[in-house]
């Protein structure tokens, strides 16, 4: 989940939607990373660069 500077809340789902490792947060960057084979994904889960080619869940998280 990040919060940006207006404190609004992004809830996003840390599930890579390539082949599903959990993303990690790049501060420097302000995306979502994840650490298997490098698609970026933006605060609103949004698909930065592949190789996913679909965004990340914004479902409720149980
Ligand atoms: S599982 Fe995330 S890029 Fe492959």
């Amino acid at each position: 989940m990040y919060r940006d500077e207006d404190g609004t809340v992004h809830p996003v789902s840390a599930v890579c939607t390539h082949i599903g490792c959990l993303v990690d947060w790049n501060d420097g960057e302000q995306s979502w990373d994840c650490p298997c084979h490098g698609s970026r994904f933006d605060c609103d889960g949004e698909v930065l660069d592949g190789p996913a080619n679909s965004a990340l869940s914004t479902q409720q998280l149980e």
